[in-house]
């Protein structure tokens, strides 16, 4: 698997030209990309990294890529990042390392985002993955019944749970929010429960992205396939 997510990442180290502004994305497949990135930063490569969290920040950092915030750079060229799961339409569930806020604004800010992954990754139907949900703390019950109403209404169901951290407490994202994992399973319509999710006050951001991959870069047993949205 690891040698998967090596390829998925050599194949969009060719995304990266001389000058460009990057989001650098989260995660085990993120973190091969950034090695590389660092080796052809190492070579001479010029680009200024926007990293999508504290994680990849340290790790960029320890290669010596030049990065920046989006105060200082706030629009893209590109973002690389992994994904928890992507369907033909390069809709997908990102948040299982716990930096789905950041990237998404990383990812927005960006004219491209290219995700690579393992082909394991790649799902008729979203909803395999229990979807990551940062909340506020404040309100933590309140934001819970409110999402499983909201589920309720739109057909879905499953258990919500609060993400722990290796030592029980709950996990803290590098915003100071919490993560609710909801394994509602099967998730016919995307969209709806996107638009539903952000209208609920306590939801700070949800891991469905929707509308902001433009390339899938999945390695399989037969080579890297490149989808595009
Ligand atoms: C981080 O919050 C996530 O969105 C990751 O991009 C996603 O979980 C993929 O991670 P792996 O590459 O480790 O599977």
């Amino acid at each position: 698997m690891s040698d998967l997510k090596k390829q998925a990442a050599a194949a969009a180290v060719d995304y990266v030209t001389d000058g460009m502004r990057l989001g650098i994305g989260t995660g085990s497949t993120a973190d091969e990309f950034t090695k590389l990135l660092g080796v052809r930063v190492a070579m001479g490569l010029q680009v200024v990294g926007v990293p999508t969290s504290e994680r990849t920040a340290a790790l960029a950092r320890s290669l010596n890529i030049p990065l920046s915030t989006l105060e200082e750079t706030p629009e893209l060229d590109l973002t690389v990042d992994g994904a928890d799961e992507l369907d033909a339409a390069l809709r997908l569930v990102k948040g299982g390392g716990g930096a789905l806020l950041r990237e998404k604004i990383v990812a927005a800010a960006s004219a491209r985002m290219v995700v690579i992954a393992d082909a394991s990754k790649k799902v008729d139907m979203l909803g395999r993955f229990p979807l990551p949900i940062e909340v506020n703390p404040f309100g933590l019950g309140a934001t819970r019944i409110a999402v499983e109403r909201m589920a309720e209404k739109l057909g879905l169901s499953g258990p919500i749970e609060l993400r722990k951290g290796p030592d029980g407490l709950p996990f803290v994202t590098d915003g100071g929010h919490y993560i609710l994992d909801a394994s509602f399973g099967r998730i016919p319509d995307a969209e709806a429960l996107a638009n539903a999710l952000v209208a609920i006050p306590g939801v700070v951001e949800h891991g469905l992205f929707i509308g902001l991959a433009t390339t899938a870069l999945v390695a399989g047993p037969n080579g890297v396939e490149t989808l595009t949205a």
